[in-house]
């Protein structure tokens, strides 16, 4: 019998020694992938900016054994995915990727992220993209449900908690198992011009964006914090003026809201991809290793906040389940009322669809 002793000298690199002397070298992530996680298969349909960054990064970051990437456009999902599989010996991933258009090679996926649509055009909004991307979103959902009946699904088709909510009527699975992104991303462009405005660290900005995805999201003030101060004080503490301060907090949370459409004019055809993709894996990662992060998530609420039988943006608890818990934080009033409102153009946009 050899005694084995593991060291791992830098965070990509293990030694693997025998009593033997022999050396193995191997990746840590494929060592830790091996190992700890089960065999995870994930499917990604829509191989288009963010669907293919997405399946860039599971794989970078090994969240599963296997990718699967679908589209419509022949050859695209197969030329992407053989492409990123070979980046695999350089990025050091074990992670198989292959490319489709049909489902057959999905089958029996854990995790099923949907990003399959069109995107925004200048000056189109995102309900203008309803009937449209619904279509998309019905046709994709039915197909991958028949091949795998026991996924979560993550959609990332917009307008985003109207496309949710299609997944979740077309699937027939329990609402844990339906998931929307959308707040990750919204808050984690609020925490950057958050920390863009007073020239800190990303990392030391905490925020929670909830709602809708849409106009009507509610950047919540009250649960934003730079360094664990609350962001009303830390705009005092730096413009030692209260009018400055609330002008710059409505400035800051405008531009979240509208950080989309900010990236949608100046790239003038297709819509952002790299931050929705790291938003969606980040939620994928929380899945895969049972985290069990809080992220803003488009989930559906039965009477939390005062809002029933709606998709939109609140706090959730995520892990190998799906959504596992429904936060119910204590919200101002003000941004209640804006919540549930938003929530309320959620339902009144679910009414125009076809199922
Ligand atoms: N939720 C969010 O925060 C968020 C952020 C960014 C983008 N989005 C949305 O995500 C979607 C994708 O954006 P993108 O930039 O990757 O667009 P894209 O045009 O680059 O990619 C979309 C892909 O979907 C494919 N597709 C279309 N119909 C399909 C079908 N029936 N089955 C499989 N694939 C199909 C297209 O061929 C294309 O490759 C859009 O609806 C966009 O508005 C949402």
């Amino acid at each position: 019998m050899y005694a084995v002793k593991v060291f791992v000298v830098e965070r990509s690199l293990v030694f693997c020694y025998l009593a033997k002397p022999s050396v193995v070298k191997f990746s840590a992530k494929s060592f830790l992938t091996k190992t700890i996680l089960k065999k995870m298969k994930i499917t990604v349909v829509g191989a288009g900016n963010v669907g293919a960054t997405a399946a860039q990064r599971i794989a970078e970051k090994e969240l599963a054994h296997e990718i699967v990437l679908v589209d419509v456009v022949e050859g695209i999902p197969q030329g992407k995915g053989l492409d990123m599989y070979q980046s695999a010996p350089i990025e050091l991933f074990d992670t198989k990727i292959i490319g489709t258009n049909g489902y057959d090679e999905t089958a029996n996926s854990d995790i099923v992220l949907i990003t399959a649509g069109l995107p925004r055009k200048p000056g189109m909004t995102r309900e203008d993209l309803l009937n449209m991307n619904a279509d998309i979103v019905r046709k994709v959902t039915d197909s991958v449900v028949a091949k795998s009946p026991n996924a979560i699904i993550i959609v990332v088709s917009n307008p985003l908690d109207v496309m949710t909510y299609v997944a979740y009527i077309r699937s027939g699975f329990p609402a844990n198992r339906v998931m929307g992104m959308a707040g990750v991303l919204d808050t984690a462009r609020f925490r950057t011009f958050i920390a863009m405005e007073f020239g800190v660290s990303v990392q030391d900005v905490n925020a929670f964006v909830l709602g809708g995805h849409g106009d009507s999201m509610v950047p919540v003030a009250k649960y934003t914090t730079v360094a664990g101060i609350p962001i009303k004080e830390f705009l005092m503490m730096h413009y030692k003026d209260q009018a400055k301060a609330d002008e710059r907090l409505k400035a800051l949370s405008d531009r979240a809201r509208n950080g989309g459409i900010e990236i949608v004019n100046f790239l003038k055809s297709g819509s952002a991809y790299y931050a929705p993709s790291s938003a969606s894996v980040e939620m994928i990662e929380s899945i895969v290793k049972d985290r069990k992060r809080i992220l803003p998530c488009c989930v559906r609420l039965t009477g939390q906040y005062g809002i029933d039988d709606v998709f939109v943006g609140v706090p959730v608890k995520l892990g190998k389940t799906g959504v596992e818990q429904i936060l119910e934080i204590n919200l101002d009033d003000e941004d209640l009322k804006a919540l549930q409102k938003s929530a309320n153009e959620v339902k009144q946009n679910c009414e125009k669809i076809k199922l």
